[in-house]
Protein backbone atom coordinates (compact mmCIF):
# COMPACT_ATOMS: atom_id res chain seq x y z
CA UNK A 1 0.00 0.00 0.00
CA UNK A 2 1.49 3.60 -0.48
CA UNK A 3 0.82 5.87 1.52
CA UNK A 4 0.86 9.43 1.09
CA UNK A 5 2.94 11.25 4.29
CA UNK A 6 2.87 15.41 4.23
CA UNK A 7 6.59 16.70 5.23
CA UNK A 8 5.99 20.40 4.69
CA UNK A 9 4.09 22.90 2.74
CA UNK A 10 2.87 20.95 -0.54
CA UNK A 11 5.64 18.43 -0.36
CA UNK A 12 4.62 14.84 0.43
CA UNK A 13 6.83 11.69 0.59
CA UNK A 14 5.65 8.35 -0.63
CA UNK A 15 5.93 5.38 2.08
CA UNK A 16 5.65 1.77 0.79
CA UNK A 17 4.02 0.03 3.61
CA UNK A 18 2.82 -3.56 3.96
CA UNK A 19 -1.02 -3.92 3.42
CA UNK A 20 -1.73 -4.62 7.27
CA UNK A 21 -3.34 -7.66 8.60
CA UNK A 22 -5.05 -7.63 11.77
CA UNK A 23 -6.27 -11.24 12.32
CA UNK A 24 -4.14 -11.54 14.98
CA UNK A 25 -2.46 -9.07 17.26
CA UNK A 26 1.40 -9.18 16.73
CA UNK A 27 3.23 -11.75 18.95
CA UNK A 28 6.06 -9.03 20.23
CA UNK A 29 3.30 -7.04 22.14
CA UNK A 30 2.97 -8.59 25.64
CA UNK A 31 1.30 -5.49 27.66
CA UNK A 32 -1.94 -5.97 29.03
CA UNK A 33 -2.27 -2.19 30.47
CA UNK A 34 -1.14 0.92 29.36
CA UNK A 35 -0.12 3.10 32.40
CA UNK A 36 2.67 5.36 30.83
CA UNK A 37 5.17 5.73 28.64
CA UNK A 38 8.26 5.71 31.07
CA UNK A 39 7.96 1.85 31.06
CA UNK A 40 7.58 1.26 27.24
CA UNK A 41 10.66 0.44 25.01
CA UNK A 42 11.39 2.33 21.80
CA UNK A 43 10.15 -1.04 19.92
CA UNK A 44 7.16 -0.86 22.42
CA UNK A 45 6.07 2.81 21.39
CA UNK A 46 6.98 2.43 17.68
CA UNK A 47 4.17 -0.88 17.48
CA UNK A 48 1.48 1.64 18.57
CA UNK A 49 2.91 4.17 16.41
CA UNK A 50 2.83 1.51 13.31
CA UNK A 51 -0.35 -0.24 14.29
CA UNK A 52 -1.70 3.47 14.87
CA UNK A 53 -1.33 4.03 11.29
CA UNK A 54 -2.10 1.29 9.37
CA UNK A 55 -5.56 1.07 11.23
CA UNK A 56 -5.65 5.08 10.44
CA UNK A 57 -5.15 4.41 6.84
CA UNK A 58 -7.58 0.58 7.12
CA UNK A 59 -10.54 3.19 8.24
CA UNK A 60 -9.75 6.18 5.96
CA UNK A 61 -8.43 7.94 8.36
CA UNK A 62 -10.93 7.33 11.88
CA UNK A 63 -14.06 7.58 9.61
CA UNK A 64 -14.76 3.86 8.64
CA UNK A 65 -15.50 0.69 10.95
CA UNK A 66 -14.03 -2.66 11.31
CA UNK A 67 -14.84 -5.29 12.98
CA UNK A 68 -12.03 -6.09 15.36
CA UNK A 69 -13.34 -6.19 18.74
CA UNK A 70 -16.94 -7.09 18.02
CA UNK A 71 -17.88 -8.98 22.18
CA UNK A 72 -15.45 -6.63 23.88
CA UNK A 73 -17.06 -3.62 26.11
CA UNK A 74 -14.79 -0.55 27.22
CA UNK A 75 -16.15 1.37 30.10
CA UNK A 76 -14.59 5.36 30.58
CA UNK A 77 -14.19 6.36 33.63
CA UNK A 78 -13.68 9.89 33.63
CA UNK A 79 -13.48 11.45 37.23
CA UNK A 80 -11.99 15.19 35.95
CA UNK A 81 -13.43 16.97 32.87
CA UNK A 82 -12.46 15.82 29.32
CA UNK A 83 -13.45 17.07 25.63
CA UNK A 84 -11.27 15.10 23.14
CA UNK A 85 -10.04 12.24 25.21
CA UNK A 86 -13.05 10.61 26.41
CA UNK A 87 -14.89 11.28 22.70
CA UNK A 88 -11.58 9.65 21.01
CA UNK A 89 -11.19 6.69 23.42
CA UNK A 90 -15.53 5.91 22.70
CA UNK A 91 -15.39 6.85 18.99
CA UNK A 92 -12.25 4.34 19.09
CA UNK A 93 -13.94 1.65 20.50
CA UNK A 94 -16.86 1.86 18.52
CA UNK A 95 -14.85 1.90 15.06
CA UNK A 96 -13.43 -1.55 16.29
CA UNK A 97 -17.18 -2.92 16.57
CA UNK A 98 -16.40 -2.71 20.70
CA UNK A 99 -19.82 -1.59 23.05
CA UNK A 100 -18.97 1.15 25.93
CA UNK A 101 -20.53 2.27 28.64
CA UNK A 102 -19.84 5.69 30.42
CA UNK A 103 -19.12 6.46 33.75
CA UNK A 104 -18.73 10.02 35.53
CA UNK A 105 -18.21 10.38 39.28
CA UNK A 106 -21.14 13.13 39.83
CA UNK A 107 -24.07 11.20 40.04
CA UNK A 108 -22.36 7.72 40.87
CA UNK A 109 -22.48 5.78 43.97
CA UNK A 110 -18.83 7.24 45.10
CA UNK A 111 -21.27 10.10 46.60
CA UNK A 112 -22.66 7.69 49.28
CA UNK A 113 -19.41 6.19 50.42
CA UNK A 114 -18.23 3.75 48.07
CA UNK A 115 -14.56 3.35 47.43
CA UNK A 116 -13.07 4.09 43.91
CA UNK A 117 -11.70 0.29 44.18
CA UNK A 118 -15.02 -1.06 44.58
CA UNK A 119 -16.94 1.01 42.20
CA UNK A 120 -14.22 -0.49 39.80
CA UNK A 121 -14.92 -3.31 40.69
CA UNK A 122 -18.36 -3.43 40.18
CA UNK A 123 -18.20 -1.99 36.48
CA UNK A 124 -15.59 -4.82 35.77
CA UNK A 125 -18.31 -7.31 37.21
CA UNK A 126 -20.55 -6.05 34.33
CA UNK A 127 -17.98 -8.39 32.18
CA UNK A 128 -16.01 -5.14 31.00
CA UNK A 129 -12.99 -6.17 29.21
CA UNK A 130 -11.15 -2.72 29.11
CA UNK A 131 -11.73 0.18 31.43
CA UNK A 132 -10.01 3.99 30.82
CA UNK A 133 -9.23 6.51 33.67
CA UNK A 134 -9.13 9.38 34.03
CA UNK A 135 -8.25 10.62 37.64
CA UNK A 136 -6.68 13.79 39.21
CA UNK A 137 -4.56 11.56 41.40
CA UNK A 138 -1.57 10.02 40.43
CA UNK A 139 -1.07 6.66 40.09
CA UNK A 140 -4.48 5.95 40.36
CA UNK A 141 -4.85 3.84 36.58
CA UNK A 142 -1.78 1.76 38.12
CA UNK A 143 -3.92 1.13 41.57
CA UNK A 144 -6.40 0.15 39.06
CA UNK A 145 -4.35 -2.35 37.23
CA UNK A 146 -3.12 -3.76 40.24
CA UNK A 147 -6.67 -4.73 41.35
CA UNK A 148 -8.88 -5.06 38.57
CA UNK A 149 -8.29 -8.36 36.08
CA UNK A 150 -9.54 -5.89 32.82
CA UNK A 151 -7.08 -4.60 30.89
CA UNK A 152 -6.23 -0.61 32.57
CA UNK A 153 -5.68 2.17 29.85
CA UNK A 154 -4.46 5.90 31.58
CA UNK A 155 -6.26 8.37 29.87
CA UNK A 156 -4.64 11.35 32.23
CA UNK A 157 -3.46 10.78 36.14
CA UNK A 158 -2.89 14.02 37.81
CA UNK A 159 0.23 15.84 36.46
CA UNK A 160 1.87 12.46 36.03
CA UNK A 161 1.64 11.22 32.78
CA UNK A 162 -1.41 10.69 29.54
CA UNK A 163 0.50 8.14 27.18
CA UNK A 164 -2.06 7.74 24.56
CA UNK A 165 -1.91 12.05 24.21
CA UNK A 166 1.70 11.50 24.12
CA UNK A 167 1.54 8.64 21.28
CA UNK A 168 -1.25 11.08 19.17
CA UNK A 169 1.36 14.32 19.31
CA UNK A 170 4.33 11.74 18.53
CA UNK A 171 2.47 10.18 15.47
CA UNK A 172 1.50 13.35 14.23
CA UNK A 173 4.82 14.64 14.10
CA UNK A 174 6.04 11.17 12.55
CA UNK A 175 2.94 12.18 10.01
CA UNK A 176 4.26 15.39 8.87
CA UNK A 177 7.97 15.32 9.47
CA UNK A 178 8.17 10.93 8.39
CA UNK A 179 10.71 10.66 11.39
CA UNK A 180 11.22 11.77 15.29
CA UNK A 181 15.21 10.69 15.67
CA UNK A 182 17.08 14.31 15.35
CA UNK A 183 14.22 16.20 15.32
CA UNK A 184 14.12 19.49 18.04
CA UNK A 185 10.85 19.40 20.07
CA UNK A 186 10.14 22.28 22.38
CA UNK A 187 7.12 21.72 25.14
CA UNK A 188 6.04 25.45 25.38
CA UNK A 189 4.13 26.24 28.84
CA UNK A 190 2.80 24.65 31.75
CA UNK A 191 5.11 21.76 31.94
CA UNK A 192 5.50 21.29 36.13
CA UNK A 193 1.62 20.43 35.61
CA UNK A 194 1.25 18.85 32.58
CA UNK A 195 1.14 15.37 32.27
CA UNK A 196 1.02 15.82 28.43
CA UNK A 197 4.55 16.64 28.73
CA UNK A 198 5.62 14.22 30.97
CA UNK A 199 4.07 11.71 28.32
CA UNK A 200 6.15 13.18 25.45
CA UNK A 201 9.05 13.57 26.70
CA UNK A 202 9.09 10.30 27.76
CA UNK A 203 8.53 8.67 24.27
CA UNK A 204 9.76 11.51 21.94
CA UNK A 205 13.28 10.81 23.74
CA UNK A 206 12.95 7.17 23.53
CA UNK A 207 12.43 7.77 19.79
CA UNK A 208 15.71 9.98 19.54
CA UNK A 209 14.42 13.65 19.49
CA UNK A 210 15.80 16.63 20.97
CA UNK A 211 13.82 17.71 23.89
CA UNK A 212 13.47 21.38 25.37
CA UNK A 213 10.90 22.18 27.79
CA UNK A 214 10.47 26.08 27.91
CA UNK A 215 8.54 28.37 30.23
CA UNK A 216 8.43 30.84 33.06
CA UNK A 217 11.14 29.69 35.94
CA UNK A 218 7.86 29.31 38.48
CA UNK A 219 6.48 26.77 35.74
CA UNK A 220 10.00 24.89 34.80
CA UNK A 221 12.29 23.84 37.03
CA UNK A 222 15.99 23.14 36.55
CA UNK A 223 15.50 19.91 37.62
CA UNK A 224 14.05 18.69 34.15
CA UNK A 225 17.84 18.45 33.08
CA UNK A 226 17.57 15.14 35.17
CA UNK A 227 15.57 13.65 32.32
CA UNK A 228 17.63 14.13 29.55
CA UNK A 229 16.20 17.51 28.47
CA UNK A 230 17.01 20.83 27.45
CA UNK A 231 15.85 23.63 29.96
CA UNK A 232 15.22 27.23 28.99
CA UNK A 233 13.07 30.44 29.74
CA UNK A 234 13.46 32.11 26.81
CA UNK A 235 11.44 30.71 23.89
CA UNK A 236 12.90 33.75 21.03
CA UNK A 237 16.10 32.13 22.01
CA UNK A 238 15.60 28.55 20.87
CA UNK A 239 12.56 29.30 18.26
CA UNK A 240 15.37 29.61 15.08
CA UNK A 241 16.07 26.01 15.72
CA UNK A 242 13.17 24.22 16.42
CA UNK A 243 11.15 21.38 14.04
CA UNK A 244 8.31 21.17 16.39
CA UNK A 245 6.42 23.54 19.09
CA UNK A 246 4.22 21.96 21.86
CA UNK A 247 1.95 24.59 22.43
CA UNK A 248 0.76 23.27 26.85
CA UNK A 249 -1.88 25.26 28.28
CA UNK A 250 -1.29 27.05 31.27
CA UNK A 251 -3.20 24.56 34.06
CA UNK A 252 -4.73 26.85 36.79
CA UNK A 253 -6.83 24.59 37.99
CA UNK A 254 -4.00 22.45 39.45
CA UNK A 255 -1.74 25.83 40.44
CA UNK A 256 -2.21 27.09 44.31
CA UNK A 257 -0.94 30.26 43.39
CA UNK A 258 -0.72 32.05 39.89
CA UNK A 259 2.65 31.52 38.75
CA UNK A 260 3.34 35.11 36.78
CA UNK A 261 1.82 38.21 37.38
CA UNK A 262 -0.39 38.69 34.15
CA UNK A 263 -1.71 36.02 31.54
CA UNK A 264 -0.78 39.17 28.99
CA UNK A 265 2.64 39.21 29.91
CA UNK A 266 2.62 35.00 29.64
CA UNK A 267 1.35 35.50 26.03
CA UNK A 268 4.17 38.56 25.19
CA UNK A 269 6.97 35.96 26.21
CA UNK A 270 5.58 32.69 25.35
CA UNK A 271 2.67 32.92 23.07
CA UNK A 272 3.12 31.96 19.38
CA UNK A 273 1.81 34.55 16.80
CA UNK A 274 2.49 35.52 13.42
CA UNK A 275 5.62 37.39 14.34
CA UNK A 276 7.42 34.84 16.48
CA UNK A 277 6.32 32.19 13.27
CA UNK A 278 8.34 34.94 11.03
CA UNK A 279 11.20 34.34 13.18
CA UNK A 280 10.93 30.07 13.67
CA UNK A 281 11.94 27.19 10.52
CA UNK A 282 10.24 27.33 7.31
CA UNK A 283 8.35 24.11 8.00
CA UNK A 284 7.54 25.23 11.68
CA UNK A 285 5.31 22.29 12.75
CA UNK A 286 2.72 24.00 15.79
CA UNK A 287 0.88 21.21 18.08
CA UNK A 288 -1.29 21.36 20.77
CA UNK A 289 -3.14 18.72 23.34
CA UNK A 290 -6.30 21.36 23.58
CA UNK A 291 -8.35 22.35 24.73
CA UNK A 292 -6.32 26.02 23.71
CA UNK A 293 -6.53 29.27 25.09
CA UNK A 294 -6.64 31.26 22.08
CA UNK A 295 -4.58 34.50 23.09
CA UNK A 296 -2.65 33.11 25.55
CA UNK A 297 -0.20 30.07 24.70
CA UNK A 298 -1.14 30.51 20.89
CA UNK A 299 -2.95 33.52 19.00
CA UNK A 300 -6.21 32.57 16.53
CA UNK A 301 -4.20 33.25 13.05
CA UNK A 302 -1.60 30.75 14.09
CA UNK A 303 -3.85 28.22 15.58
CA UNK A 304 -5.71 28.27 12.43
CA UNK A 305 -2.73 29.13 9.97
CA UNK A 306 -0.69 26.26 7.56
CA UNK A 307 2.01 25.37 10.65
CA UNK A 308 -0.63 24.31 12.87
CA UNK A 309 -1.73 20.09 12.83
CA UNK A 310 -3.89 20.63 16.15
CA UNK A 311 -7.08 19.02 14.60
CA UNK A 312 -4.72 16.23 13.04
CA UNK A 313 -4.04 15.29 16.38
CA UNK A 314 -7.70 15.03 17.43
CA UNK A 315 -8.03 12.68 14.53
CA UNK A 316 -5.11 10.79 15.16
CA UNK A 317 -6.04 10.21 18.82
CA UNK A 318 -8.56 8.01 17.46
CA UNK A 319 -6.39 5.83 15.48
CA UNK A 320 -3.76 5.90 18.78
CA UNK A 321 -6.33 4.53 20.63
CA UNK A 322 -7.88 1.91 17.93
CA UNK A 323 -4.49 0.72 18.17
CA UNK A 324 -4.02 0.54 22.15
CA UNK A 325 -7.37 -1.36 22.44
CA UNK A 326 -6.53 -3.53 19.95
CA UNK A 327 -3.08 -4.31 21.40
CA UNK A 328 -4.16 -4.58 24.32
CA UNK A 329 -7.47 -6.70 23.65
CA UNK A 330 -4.97 -9.24 21.48
CA UNK A 331 -2.69 -10.30 24.72
CA UNK A 332 -5.93 -10.54 26.66
CA UNK A 333 -7.53 -13.10 24.00
CA UNK A 334 -4.31 -15.43 23.66
CA UNK A 335 -4.08 -15.18 27.64
CA UNK A 336 -0.44 -13.82 27.66
C1 LIG B 1 -4.68 17.62 28.22
C2 LIG B 1 -4.99 16.96 29.55
O1 LIG B 1 -6.14 16.77 29.94
O2 LIG B 1 -4.02 16.64 30.19
N1 LIG B 1 -5.74 17.64 27.31
C3 LIG B 1 -6.15 16.53 26.64
O3 LIG B 1 -6.16 15.44 27.15
N2 LIG B 1 -6.48 16.71 25.35
C4 LIG B 1 -4.05 18.94 28.39
C5 LIG B 1 -4.83 20.06 29.01
O4 LIG B 1 -5.87 19.88 29.65
O5 LIG B 1 -4.37 21.19 28.88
Amino acid sequence: MLVRVAVGKGTELAMNTPAADFSRAPADWTRGDLLDLEGLSAAEIERVLDTAQALYDATGGCRDKLSLLSGVTCANLFFENSTRTRTSFSLAARRLGADTVEFTSSGSSLSKGETFIDTAKNIEAMNVDAVVVRHATPGTPHLLAQNLGCAVINAGDGAHEHPTQGLLDILTIRQHRGRIAGLTVALVGDIAHSRTARSNIWGLKKLGAHVIVCGPSTLVSRRWEQLGVEVTHNLDDILPRCDVLNLLRIQFERQATRPFPSVHEYALLYGMNRQRVARAKDDILITAPGPINRGVEITADVADGPHSVILDQVTNGIAVRMAVLWLLMGVRRRGT
